[in-house]
């Protein structure tokens, strides 16, 4: 069940990268601008933020290394296919910046269950954009969650060409696992929900690999989450599922440490 849901958004995510160039005109974003149910950020508010290529959303790690999900990319080597475009809202600006990925480092033992994480190595740092710390201890893994992306604004809509921004509640295991919700298909250990059970608000195809984030005691942003799956988008009763960037935060900086960033 939980198996072709990942494929399903995998392949979703490769055809929304190939029609790239249909981004949503200015205009039509505006009406019922969401990641799902959500406004347009804006410009320098959320400045780790990056867009990939092959369709997902990533968050700066360091200046060379951008945090994202496992079923973002095919695996672990050299990899210099994709591109990340940072520092802007609007993908068409001219004020964009843009690296081409050197390496990915995929999670050791990924396998479309859980483990939903991987770093791309950018060519060369990017030192003007403030970077989005990981949660280091389960400390913020509850309440408020912001969320952002460009990925589709409805249930099988197109990608967008401006940055958007919502705001979704913690959901408990519990909650996200009982028969109501998900079933016991949440990997409670290293996956996180969020959303209203009423629905209305979530990432949706296409935001993939981007961060969920916080605020942290000192008011910081800290990265709680990374977009990994979900039963359709914003549906009542099924929460966004994320993975829990705490659980993997040792293992996240040790593959940071060896990749040289
Ligand atoms: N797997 C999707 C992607 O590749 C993200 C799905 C998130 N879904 C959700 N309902 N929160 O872009």
């Amino acid at each position: 069940m939980r198996r072709w849901r990942i494929l399903l958004a995998t392949l979703a995510a490769a055809v929304t990268a190939a029609t790239m160039g249909a981004l949503a005109a200015p205009g039509a974003a505006q009406a019922d601008a969401n990641v799902v149910g959500g406004t347009r950020a804006a410009q320098g508010e959320f400045p780790f933020m990056v867009r990939l290529s092959m369709g997902c959303g990533g968050a700066l790690y360091s200046p060379n290394l951008v945090l994202t999900a496992a079923h973002c990319v095919s695996g672990t080597g050299t990899n210099t296919s994709i591109t990340a475009t940072l520092g802007v809202v609007d993908l068409n600006s001219t004020s964009k910046i843009t690296r081409k990925s050197n390496y990915v480092y995929r999670a050791p033992g990924y396998n479309g269950n859980g483990k939903d994480w991987a770093l791309i190595r950018l060519s060369s740092p990017v030192t003007t954009l403030a970077t989005l710390p990981i949660a280091t201890t389960t400390a913020y893994d509850s309440g408020t969650f912001t969320i952002a992306g460009w990925g589709a604004a409805t249930e099988g809509g197109g990608q967008q060409r401006y940055l958007l921004k919502a705001t979704v509640p913690f959901v408990s295991d519990a909650t996200c696992n009982s028969s109501s919700m998900y079933n016991g298909e949440i990997i409670a250990s290293n996956e996180i929900c969020a959303g209203y059970a009423s629905g209305g608000t979530d990432t949706c195809q296409g935001d993939s690999g981007g961060p969920m984030f916080r605020r942290d005691a000192s008011n910081a942003w800290v990265q709680v989450g990374i977009v990994s799956w979900g039963d359709g988008c914003a549906r009542p009763n099924r929460p966004g599922v994320y993975t829990q960037v705490s659980y993997f935060a040792s293992a996240i900086a040790s593959a940071a440490a060896s990749l040289g960033g």
